[in-house]
């Protein structure tokens, strides 16, 4: 806080300020718990050139995150993970916004929902698909490791986070005057918030999954901040630091966090056998024959 905030009769008592301000401003830090957690912060990624929107699939529990840089003449912007069901909402609040979508991107080949990506460049032709290219999946843009996303000024870059399947990547803003902070990771579901994805399909696999957050996510700087591809608890986003503290799963050593991701004994996912197919063609799915699958 600066004190030249504070009102003259506050500013004129300083013998009292510390008592004023302590409960407000150092209680956080003083909790023993957050001892380590240099760079902690509650607060979301900002940027007065960052356009940031977090919205919600419900049937899914699926986030889809719209970013723009809306400092640029052209106001460009992406989708990471759109859902087939709310498309619509997602391209009328850009148009709403004054936004111009250049990029629909997918973390992974999703097995719980389709993906928006089909749709939208249904609806708007001059929208690329995106997802890794470890994936095997179609896309217009297939990505790897280190490579860079650039919408106007700003860019995701993409880190490799296979584990929940085979393909699935993180994407970080970069770094730089142009670009929020703290930075923010879109972990799909490599990394949920007190949790991860599950590792027994698609590819999966515990140990890699393991290396992946470690090596990649929680090599982050603590105050990156956390956007899952899913919550089913009501979180919206966490911090790699509060991760790497409360995880129930990654703060595990690896033996038990596979011991643990081996015996969750999950059923088979409903919408598997409908959307792996549909993602697998992500962007260039046939949306009538996939409406038709879905009624099946
Ligand atoms: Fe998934």
């Amino acid at each position: 806080m600066c004190f030249s905030l504070l009102s003259p009769a506050l500013s004129s008592a300083k013998p009292f300020l510390p008592l004023l301000l302590k409960p407000k401003l150092f209680n956080r830090f003083e909790n023993k718990a957050y001892s380590g957690m240099e760079g902690y912060s509650t607060f979301r990624g900002e940027s007065s050139k960052l356009l940031f929107r977090q919205l919600f699939e419900k049937e899914s529990s699926t986030y889809t995150y719209l970013l723009a840089d809306i400092s640029h003449p052209q106001r460009p912007a992406l989708l990471i993970d759109p859902v087939d069901k709310t498309v619509d909402r997602d391209l009328a609040l850009t148009k709403d916004l004054g936004l111009k979508l250049i990029y629909a991107m997918n973390t992974h080949v999703h097995a719980d929902h389709v993906t928006g990506t089909g749709l939208i460049k249904g609806k708007l032709p001059g929208v690329q698909s995106v997802i890794s290219e470890a994936s095997n999946a179609k896309a217009d843009v297939l990505v790897n490791a280190g490579d860079k996303i650039q919408f106007g000024n700003m860019f995701l870059e993409v880190r490799a986070t296979p584990g929940h399947t085979l393909g699935c990547v993180t994407y970080i803003t970069g770094e730089g005057p142009d670009h929020p902070y703290p930075r923010m990771a879109f972990t799909g579901d490599a990394l949920l918030i007190r949790g991860c994805g599950r590792t027994d399909f698609q590819g999966g696999n515990s140990h890699q999954l393991y290396k992946s957050v470690h090596s990649q996510i929680f090599a982050l700087p603590k105050d990156t901040l956390v956007y899952p591809a899913h919550d089913y608890k009501g979180f919206t986003v966490s911090t790699v630091g509060e991760e790497m503290l409360y995880n129930t799963r990654l703060t595990k050593d690896e033996e038990t966090f596979t011991s643990i991701m081996e015996n969750l004994g999950l059923s088979y996912p409903k919408m598997m056998d409908v959307a792996v197919p549909a993602n697998m063609v992500c962007g260039f799915q046939d949306t009538t024959a996939k409406v038709v699958a879905s009624n099946i």
